[in-house]
């Protein structure tokens, strides 16, 4: 029986493993070891919070309290207090750009309405969610904690991409289009051991975190939880978008985001 993943998927079993694996893995990155395939190239000089949520997005944080969930160094949550946020909560479960994070706010003169935390007490008007409900360890639980600090009235955004069956959706993984499919999760994580000492055996286990979130894994997600879906929507990538449609949108799917209400 192949393991669940923590999403409630299950773990594809990948087709080539073992030393063959390793060996070709090795070879087709002798030069240059892991990268991330999507590192910086969607919003280059623009706002990644206007992108992926347009212009109205600033209208709907000025003035109010917003928990980035997944902040990550911040950048994001910055921007919003600089937009007018009366407060902004960075959550994230990495201490080091939860602390690069509250120096950037302090440098950025919006340190008096920035806390950067592993965990809030204070509820929001607004919660957003950007490039990371792939990343989180366990995602039910995380929805379940969005509700607990997301007023009633209150809403949450989520963006995150690529998912797990996008050419790219093994992140630092996908040294070629769906190479994080082909290859066995083990002689994944043997060729990443050569690069990193983080001690990692698991995808999940990497920093930050890689949970194998599908569309459909999501979207069930969704059902289950605490939260009524007000927009979904599956982005295709640009240039498959002709051949985007029930069957491919696993494969073709570019990022996910949706617009939840409190139950
Ligand atoms: C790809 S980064 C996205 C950062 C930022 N939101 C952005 O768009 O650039 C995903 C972030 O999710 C964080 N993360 C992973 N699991 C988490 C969890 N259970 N709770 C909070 N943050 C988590 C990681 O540490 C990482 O900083």
């Amino acid at each position: 029986m192949m393991p669940p993943a923590l999403n409630g998927t299950p773990t594809r079993p990948g087709l080539i493993g073992g030393s063959v694996g390793y060996f070709l893995l090795r070879r087709m990155t002798a030069r240059v070891g892991p990268r991330d395939p999507c590192a910086g190239v969607a919003y280059q000089s623009r706002s990644k919070v206007e992108v992926l949520f347009g212009p109205q997005i600033w209208e709907r944080v000025r003035g109010r309290v917003v928990i980035d969930f997944g902040c990550g160094f911040g950048a994001e949550a910055i921007e919003m207090a600089r937009h007018g946020a009366r407060k902004v909560i960075g959550i994230d479960i990495r201490d080091h750009v939860l602390r690069t994070a509250q120096a950037a706010a302090e440098e950025a003169g919006v340190g008096d309405r920035c806390v950067f935390a592993r965990h809030a007490d204070e509820k929001a008007d607004l919660i957003v969610s950007i490039d990371s409900f792939e990343h989180y360890d366990r995602p039910a639980e995380v929805l379940q904690v969005m509700r607990r600090l997301v007023k009633d009235d209150g809403r949450v955004l989520v963006s995150f991409g690529p998912p797990w069956c996008h050419p790219l959706g093994g992140h630092l993984f996908s040294i070629f289009p769906w190479a994080h499919l082909i290859f066995t999760e083990r002689a994944l994580m043997r060729w990443w051991s050569d690069y990193k000492s983080d001690g990692a055996t698991r995808f999940s286990e990497i920093e930050g975190g890689l949970n194998q979130m599908t569309v459909g894994g999501f979207m069930r997600l969704l059902a289950e939880s605490d939260f009524k879906i007000a927009r979904f929507e599956a982005v295709p990538i640009r240039r498959f978008r002709y051949l985007f449609n029930s069957l491919t949108r696993e494969f073709l799917t570019s990022i996910v985001q949706c617009e939840l209400i409190p139950r």
